[in-house]
């Protein structure tokens, strides 16, 4: 039966999410609550459930239906060098930047944030020893990569892709950084001991640190605004004073926040502004613990 009473529907979606919390620890607090609806009854129409707790229903009594919520929902979509002029721009631009803002003997410490299931991250190794040379890479990279879920975080660390996963990858560089095991290609295991994967929340833990090129595309789109500006000022936080921050296509980051400077608009590259203190506001916004 269709829930046309709007309070109602607005309960079951409340329900709804805290199931989601609860079973598949998966928090959508902080997302567009609009955008996700949607695509939630997309998924609805595509099985012809009306309601909410219909779906809820099915979804309890159906295992495999978390993953096709998650698939519609777009939220772990991910290919390797996606957008592949912004990776070259990296390449060829910011990380020889980054180089020669550091002494030689320091290390270069990089965040995959929203990393799925490590396509982006194996992406951002091979673009790092390309730039650096693997020697340098080896002596001086590390690649904090993090993601809420756990299961695109065992793909991430088992480094291990299908054939039809590879399309996008250049064939030399295929070649050159990956492994072929019977059906899989495997990222090189000497560059794997720089890549270390963690669950990690970005509006709610505590940030990294001393972060000199911080990568998070394509999942700052999902939140709403209070929680982009929870993530941004933590980004800030987490960069070095001279630290790139690299966003997806489709995100920015707001000017009136006042906390970085756009390096490219095309690429979506920003470098951090540094700040003796951030205004109370931001702090309180960004810091403050979840209801
Ligand atoms: C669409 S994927 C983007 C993957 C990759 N960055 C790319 O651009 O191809 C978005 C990722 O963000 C993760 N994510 C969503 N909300 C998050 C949060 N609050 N904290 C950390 N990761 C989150 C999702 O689990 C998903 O893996």
């Amino acid at each position: 039966m269709a829930e046309n009473n709007s309070s109602t529907s607005t309960l079951s979606f409340e329900v709804l999410l805290e199931y989601l919390k609860r079973k598949h620890h998966f928090d959508f607090t902080g997302y567009k609550r609009s955008s996700l609806e949607r695509r939630i009854q997309h998924r609805m129409g595509q099985l012809g459930i009306e309601s909410y707790s219909e779906y809820l229903s099915y979804l309890e009594a159906t295992e495999e239906e978390f993953a096709h919520l998650f698939s519609t929902i777009e939220i772990n979509y991910t290919y390797f060098f996606r957008d592949r002029d912004t990776w070259d721009y990296l390449c060829q631009d910011i990380i020889p930047r980054i180089q020669a803002a550091k002494p030689p003997d320091q290390p270069i410490r990089v965040w995959s944030a929203g990393c799925a299931s490590g396509e982006e991250t194996y992406t951002l190794a091979i673009v790092l020893a390309e730039a650096l040379g693997i020697e340098q890479f080896n002596q001086r990279v590390h690649i904090f990569a993090t993601d809420i879920d756990d299961d695109a975080l065992r793909k991430a660390r088992q480094s291990s892709y299908l054939e039809h996963e590879m399309t996008r990858i250049p064939p030399h560089l295929l070649n050159q950084y990956f492994e072929r095991i019977n059906d899989r290609y495997q990222f090189r295991k000497d560059l794997r001991a720089a890549i270390s994967f963690h669950r990690h929340n970005l509006i709610q833990n505590a940030p990294m640190s001393k972060i000199d090129l911080l990568v998070c595309r394509n999942t700052l789109i999902y939140f709403d605004l209070d929680a982009q500006t929870k993530a941004l000022v933590r980004f800030h936080f987490s960069l070095e004073d001279r630290g790139f921050l690299f966003l997806g296509k489709a995100e920015m980051v707001p000017g009136e926040l006042d906390l970085f400077r756009t390096i490219n608009v095309n690429h979506h590259v920003y470098t951090k502004l540094p700040k003796e203190y951030l205004s109370p506001r931001l702090f309180v916004q960004a810091f403050k613990r979840p209801r």
